[in-house]
């Protein structure tokens, strides 16, 4: 249910993420009517600026590509209702100053409940501090409240157990919300319709009709830019410990009882579970290297000079269960590629050959990013006087099918759902655990905890990844679809 009366405040306002992706997703919502009647938006940080500089930056990267008059309109409204307030992170004086402004929103509201949704932008180094303030000094006792919280939840199982131990003092797990952006985009919400909803994909999803999964991150951009942040995490704990792994879930998951938040959960956790933690010979490392007048991931100045951190991984996951037992689930990520592509790429076995040789193998395609879609690569006759089988899709491209649809920002659905107080799309805290005990020893394995750390291959910047992939893939027993054969991605923007 949705409340009334209800204050966002967003902490860390002047920060990327807010300016990026929260203000713009609240504005969202705000613009299609989805937010709740009274609702009033705080912004803090600690720069010091004025209300319009506040308003011009939190609006900054909403877009109004054809200037419509209408949403320049929705803007200045969406202005009216958002604030901002300065002050430190670690005083209680700034937090009460914080609770006046508070106050004196919600004096103007009718009746006696009042809500406040807290989202926490903020860099690892403060979350503790402004949690534990926030529930002492801005907790209210007139209706519900809920915190919003982003990685990264620790850097490993050990420092993961004591952040979420911290932020227990102060707040429940139904208060708590652990945003992954990606449980709140549209093609990963639908894998659980795709799945449960098909009796005849269902019939195969398993290990008799699959011979390996592989989920794929790729961006074309470097890590210009917040090299010093990423150095101190890599590209696993960016990726693949959380977006890729909560993809592999739901895509293995058994069929929940029902679609409440904790049926699911349990459900992800059970599977997680069964996933023993990576092995070193299971994983491919890269760092990218300078070319193209591109520059290399040590050029970067906030980068040490030696950094073996890896921009690029593929490493591969087997779950024991009766359903996936042998089923190698390839889960690959990296910066500085030749394409901006998120992809799921289930491979089905091979037919009995016999009346057939050499023929593609089925695949179904979950593409995530750009332009949603599914296919299914089947093989059909050739059309004609001949008996050939040919490679071919059934294709659904969202922009085809549903033309009028607007795809939602994966941050208006996980906001809209926390106001909701509904969990299905965020992190449960022992479901967090089971990821980091996953992928903790490969990580310390990475950083040299154990001996030497391994050193990264170099691939070039704007490339399909190191030239060790196809090997790495193939060893899985992942077949290329014959020569010749490309989906034809339609560009219909
Ligand atoms: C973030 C990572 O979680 O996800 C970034 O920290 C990455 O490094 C981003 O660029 C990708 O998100 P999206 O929604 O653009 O695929």
């Amino acid at each position: 249910e949705f409340k009334d009366n209800t204050l966002v405040v967003v902490f860390g306002a002047s920060g990327d993420l807010a300016k990026k992706k929260t203000f713009p997703a609240l504005f969202g919502l705000y613009r299609d009517n989805f937010l709740p009647k009274g609702v009033h938006i705080v912004g803090y940080a600690r720069t010091k600026m004025d209300e319009a500089e506040f308003h011009k930056r939190a609006t900054q990267y909403i877009k109004n590509p054809d200037n419509s008059p209408e949403i320049t309109e929705k803007i200045e409204e969406f202005k009216k209702l958002s604030s901002y307030i300065s002050g430190s992170y670690e005083d209680s004086d700034a937090f009460e100053n914080l609770e006046k402004h508070l106050q004196g929103i919600e004096s103007a509201y009718q009746g006696d409940e009042t809500h406040r949704l807290f989202y926490l932008a903020l860099p690892p180094s403060v979350f503790i501090p402004v949690a534990t303030n926030v529930k002492k000094f801005n907790y209210t006792t007139k209706g519900i409240n809920r915190i919003i919280v982003e990685k990264p939840f620790g850097r490993d199982l050990d420092s993961s157990r004591e952040l979420l131990g911290s932020l227990k003092k102060s707040w429940t797990e139904d208060e708590t919300f652990r945003i992954d952006h990606y449980l709140g985009k549209e093609m990963v919400k639908n894998i659980l319709v795709l799945r449960f909803a098909n009796i005849a994909l269902n019939a195969a999803w398993d290990k008799n009709s699959i011979s390996s999964v592989q989920i794929t991150f790729k961006e074309p951009f470097g890590t210009e830019g917040r090299g010093g942040y990423f150095d101190e995490f890599g590209i696993i704990r960016d990726i693949l410990q959380n977006h890729l792994l909560q993809v592999l879930s739901v895509l293995t998951m058994e069929r929940p009882v029902s679609f409440a938040s904790e049926d699911i959960r349990d459900e992800k956790v059970k599977v997680l579970r069964a996933i023993p933690p990576i092995e070193p010979s299971d994983t491919l490392l890269g760092q990218y290297v300078a070319a193209n007048g591109k520059p290399g991931y040590l050029d970067d100045d906030t980068v040490p000079h030696n950094s073996v951190c890896p921009t690029f991984a593929a490493t591969t996951l087997w779950i024991h269960n009766p359903r996936w037992e042998g089923v190698p689930f390839i889960l690959k990520a990296g910066k500085a590629l030749n394409e901006a592509k998120v992809e799921v790429r289930i491979q089905f076995k091979d037919v009995t050959q016999g009346i057939f040789k050499d023929i593609s193998r089925n695949e179904l395609v979950l593409r995530i990013q750009p332009s949603e879609a599914v296919y299914l690569k089947l093989n059909t006759k050739t059309p004609g006087l001949y008996t050939r089988a040919l490679p071919t899709e059934m294709d659904l491209t969202y922009k085809r099918r549903f033309q009028d649809a607007k795809i939602p920002e994966a941050y208006e659905a996980l906001i809209l759902d926390a106001l909701k107080g509904d969990h299905s799309n965020f992190v449960r805290d022992d479901e967090l655990d089971v990821a980091w005990k996953i992928f903790t020893p490969i990580l310390h394995w990475i950083e040299g905890k154990n001996g030497a750390a391994p050193k990264p291959v170099p691939y070039p910047y704007g490339s399909r990844g190191p030239k060790e992939l196809d090997a790495f893939i193939g060893k899985y027993g992942f077949r290329r679809s014959q020569e010749g054969y490309v989906w034809p991605v339609t560009s219909l923007s």
